[in-house]
């Protein structure tokens, strides 16, 4: 039931705190003992001897992987690769030892996903060493799903059921996922100091209220902006560092369910090509979140106006973020939590767009809510 929503889509965005609330209630429970930086279902053995990890996925769950692999690198330390699991399949890397691999899939019944991880399985077991013993984790919506079935370790992220063919909710879920796998290791590790970590747990905290004020005001903003961009026929998304896979799922979301074509880039990149598309028919929305890369991302954005694009910016409200023609402010975080922020208005921007044009928001074109087939 849509309750009093449009659609799914926008219903699913709407119970984003409560994804958030479920998730701090269960991994940051007030009663976590002090040594347990969070609250996660895993033995000694899931994490004895770990030096690398790698993780396969499609779509929308990719970019969470993106976030998590640089969570798991900068925040906690652990060489990460991510990897299309459609690629993976037929030319994995080679094989390395105590490594774990993590399966993202909402569903847990995409084809590409299942295959990789039971093509690494095989590998792993046919090397017949323990330190090649299939240590896999899988990351879903759906613990009854075939996933559960394949590999030893779930996390269930509990979004509860995504009607609409656009991940939203889901994503958020994936995402919070990493982050509960960040804290464990960096902690385990001793890659980050007891404050750091606590800090991280008190941004988590938060983010329930922050997520449902984000929501409501942006539902609105993304509104009014949509009837301005919804003739547009190109959109740029540009983000750095760890908002960069923010900027991939911004173009995916906008192509699947509005039919317009979208680019995401590393903001950096945008000279090394894309550039050339520019001019004042090419909207560019620019995810400038402060933290290391600010200036940067801000004087990528820079660029593009010299270029007449329209900038709509995803950043504070501040000084230097005046430049842009449009803000769709976020409120200034650390940037290790910026990406669950800045997801709001890319999706509720790309709902808007798709909802003016008056497509079929949560049933678009040529696609499917789960892809069982390769
Ligand atoms: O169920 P999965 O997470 O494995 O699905 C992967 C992709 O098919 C999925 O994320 C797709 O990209 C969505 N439609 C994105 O909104």
């Amino acid at each position: 039931d849509k309750r009093h929503f449009r659609h799914f889509m926008l219903k699913e965005i709407h119970e984003q705190p409560e994804t958030a609330e479920l998730w701090v209630a269960r991994h940051l429970p007030p009663d976590l003992s002090s040594d347990d930086p969070v609250a996660l279902p895993f033995d000694h053995s899931f994490y004895a001897d770990l030096e690398r990890i790698q993780i396969l996925a499609c779509g929308t769950s990719r970019h969470a992987a993106l976030v998590g692999a640089y969570l798991l690198e900068q925040f906690a330390g652990i060489p990460t690769s991510v990897f299309y699991a459609s690629e993976f399949r037929y030319a994995p890397p080679p094989l390395a030892p105590h490594t774990l691999t993590i399966g993202v899939t909402q569903s847990g019944e995409t084809a590409d996903t299942l295959a990789a991880l039971a093509m690494d399985a095989q590998r792993r077991q046919a090397h017949g060493e323990p330190a090649f013993a299939p240590r896999q984790l899988g990351v879903t919506n759906r613990p009854e799903s075939s996933l559960t079935r394949q590999v030893p370790y779930i996390l269930d992220i509990g979004a509860g059921i995504e009607v609409g063919v656009a991940a939203t909710k889901t994503f958020l879920g994936q995402l919070l996922a990493f982050y509960g796998l960040a804290l464990a290791f960096a902690a385990r590790r001793s890659h980050r100091s007891v404050t750091e970590i606590a800090n991280l747990k008190d941004e988590l905290r938060a983010l329930p209220h922050q997520l449902h004020s984000l929501v409501e005001l942006h539902d609105q903003r993304c509104e009014v902006l949509a009837n301005r961009f919804a003739d547009t026929q190109d959109v740029i998304f540009l983000g750095r560092g760890i908002n960069y896979p923010i900027a991939l799922e911004g173009a995916l979301k906008l192509k699947e369910i509005s039919y317009i074509h979208a680019e995401g880039y590393p903001a950096g990149e945008m000279k090394h090509g894309p550039i050339a598309l520019l001019d004042a028919r090419v909207p560019v929305v620019s995810i400038a979140m402060p933290g290391v890369v600010f200036e940067k991302v801000l004087s990528n954005a820079q660029e593009a106006k010299a270029r007449d694009a329209k900038l709509i910016g995803v950043a504070p409200e501040c000084p230097d973020t005046a430049l842009f023609d449009a803000l769709l402010p976020v409120p200034e975080v650390s940037e290790w939590i910026s990406p669950l922020l800045t997801l709001v208005p890319i999706q509720l921007l790309s709902y808007h767009i798709a909802a003016h044009r008056g497509l079929d928001v949560d049933q678009p074109r040529n696609l499917a809510k789960s892809v069982t087939v390769e």
